[in-house]
């Protein structure tokens, strides 16, 4: 929900900026801005769209002498997505500029007392409020260290913000709560932003800020201190071990289409140091010293929140340990009641999810242990849970979350069979089917994946004008409908709904004619012809069907069906193929309907918002 970006060193700050907030797009689109210290001022430029528009009217400007600046590209929160309430903000008396990621939730009531004292809004931000209660203190006669710090004890709500004044023109000030910020260390140079990529190929050196920390940067120098006392304090810098290639292209047209490809790699990443082959063993380091839950709460958004509903009966079947799984955003309203012995889990590819982060928070007050499924090293959820497993799937820079879902779906398979393992009550056979069928999942899903997307094609041209779509599914392909649904509508923005096979004669039926589409999943399972009849019920009231089946299944049974036959893995394996099946389905939709496939509309990536 917005990326941040300051810099201060010897290059040329503009072009870096850019170059910046196009690695930080991903976070939002709809608006972008720069300011840049020169000749002693501040200069600000903004444009309304995506950042090419920034860039055509920075084009005619020279910009090329500054050598200290920040930037922002916006997810609309406060304000309607022009350039006026693009960052950066100004002071209503022009002294200060500032960049914002997130909410401060009390603005309006210092807006009415900063209007009462004389200061003028030209926005509708809450961001040219708080950076007007800086210069309010700054006024009072506070240092500009102080005035930032005072002005934030005074705001409610998630920031992380850059700050720079002409007084002080080759410095930035950044401070966090509750929303991504880093600082990279440089030569000469040094760096702030919401994520790692928008300096990566300058530094790999990383400091990760905490909630209620600021930091001064200047070229030679940084120091982070507390917001409450101002004391200086000591941080550990961090060496990034992966590098620009992983976070760009590589040849593909999208970033969604490359991530969706890597997958098995994923997965076999995900495995490496966990899985034991020769000893047939699953070890989880992570999970060594933390005690075995005696009941598990699942607790996650959107693709995570599926994740959790796939592996929920793993871990009843494998592990014997009761499991339900929640929606963060309410979970964190409604009281929970946590037993001794319960963990909550919550799942993000992010770590930084608002409402993922919060239902963690609730649950340690509770007393409750929090173990985190993770991506992102450093984050507030891996650093905050009392023990994190890290899902090793490289950063995901598509808004629509693909290879996380895949290493999710890895990690928290290899768990419950640890946990089933470590209490004794594994199912005989379990361990030996899963990690043989694990052990050749990444090179099935290679060799699959080109012709599953000329599959996806295909199916794509021939029912991409549908005006609706239903993706249905019983036990554990029922999550994977919910998530086939999910990426069609964000993708493709045609109504689509995840809904269990079952209850379809419960009411969603009614809504089947010629051109409304209903998408099985029908894996070769015991549930196979259950499912089977909830199609031939579309079918009989002209309803046109995909079905998602294994090579068992096909023929005479499904005569009428559009078939679409993946090769058969083992049990749950199943679903990864599946899972790609559907993610390629859904891009290649959005593809034929021109859409903006790795930047849909009014969407970004880490939801760190409520
Ligand atoms: C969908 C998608 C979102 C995220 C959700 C949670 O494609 O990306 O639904 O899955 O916002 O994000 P994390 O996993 O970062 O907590």
């Amino acid at each position: 929900m917005c990326g941040i970006i300051g810099y201060t060193g010897h290059r040329p700050a503009v072009p870096f900026i850019i170059e910046g907030l196009r690695r930080l797009e991903y976070r939002g689109y709809d608006s972008s801005g720069v300011c840049y210290a020169q000749s002693g001022r501040l200069n600000v430029v903004r444009a309304e769209g995506k950042l090419a528009l920034l860039e055509d009217k920075l084009a005619n400007m020279e910009v090329s002498l500054a050598t200290t600046g920040m930037g922002h590209t916006r997810w609309a929160t406060h304000g309607a997505p022009t350039e006026n309430n693009a960052h950066p903000h100004r002071s209503s008396r022009g002294e200060l500029c500032l960049v914002h990621n997130g909410i401060i939730e009390n603005y309006q009531e210092h807006k009415n007392a900063l209007i009462g004292k004389g200061y003028c809004f030209s926005s509708d931000t809450d961001t040219e409020v708080l950076v007007n209660l800086i210069a309010d203190e700054r006024a009072a006669g506070m240092p500009l260290l102080q005035a930032f710090a005072n002005a934030l004890k005074k705001a409610q709500g998630a920031f992380a913000l850059a700050l720079m004044s002409p007084e002080e023109p080759d410095v930035v000030y950044a401070a966090r709560h509750s929303a991504p910020l880093l600082l990279g260390i440089g030569q000469g140079e040094n760096f702030v932003a919401s994520d790692i990529p928008a300096f990566l190929p300058y530094t790999r050196d990383v400091v990760f800020l905490e909630d209620g920390e600021i930091v001064r940067i200047t070229p030679g120098t940084w120091q982070v201190f507390s917001i409450e006392s101002l004391e200086p304090l000591d941080k550990r810098t961090h060496h990034i071990e992966w590098d620009l290639q992983a976070a760009q292209k590589g040849g593909f047209k999208h970033f969604m289409l490359k991530e969706i490809f890597e997958q098995p790699r994923v997965i076999a990443d995900c495995m490496a140091g966990r899985v034991d082959m020769a000893r047939r063993e699953v070890s989880i380091p992570e999970l060594a010293d933390a005690n075995i839950p005696s009941r598990l709460r699942i607790v996650a958004c959107g693709t995570s929140f599926h994740a959790g509903l796939w592996a929920a009966p793993l871990f009843e079947t494998w592990a014997g340990i009761p499991t339900t799984v929640e929606i963060a955003s309410e979970f964190r309203y409604r009281s929970p009641l946590l037993e001794a012995g319960e963990a909550v889990l919550v799942i993000s590819q992010s770590g930084e999810t608002a409402d993922t982060l919060a239902a963690l928070r609730i649950a340690r007050e509770k007393d409750c242990p929090v173990i985190g499924v993770c991506n992102v090293v450093g984050s507030s959820i891996a650093r905050e849970a009392d023990a994190v497993v890290f899902t090793q799937a490289g950063p995901e820079i598509s808004v629509a979350s693909t290879k996380a879902l895949s290493s999710q779906m890895t990690a928290l398979l290899l768990m419950a069979l640890y946990w089933g393992h470590r209490r004794g009550v594994l199912p005989a056979g379990v361990m030996q089917e899963a990690l043989h069928g694990l052990s050749s999942l990444p090179g099935h899903m290679e060799n699959s994946l080109p012709a599953l997307r000329e599959q996806a094609k295909g199916l794509a041209r021939r029912y991409s004008a549908c005006k609706g779509m239903f993706f249905l599914g019983r036990g554990q392909s029922f999550p994977l409908a919910l998530e086939g649904a999910l990426k069609v509508k964000e993708l493709s923005y045609i109504h689509a709904e995840g809904y269990a096979a079952g209850e379809m004669k419960h009411g969603p039926i009614a809504l089947i004619e010629p051109d409304f589409l209903s998408f099985f999943l029908a894996p070769h399972d015991a549930l196979f012809a259950k499912s089977k009849s909830n199609l031939e019920e579309v079918q009989a009231r002209s309803g046109p069907v995909i079905v998602l089946t294994n090579p068992h299944t096909e023929g005479k049974e499904l005569r009428a069906a559009e078939t679409w036959t993946l090769p058969e893995a083992w049990g749950p394996l199943n679903g990864f193929l599946m899972l790609c099946a559907l993610q390629l389905f859904s891009y290649e939709t959005a593809t034929c309907l021109g859409k903006d496939v790795d930047q849909p509309r009014n969407l970004a990536k880490s939801v760190t918002v409520e």
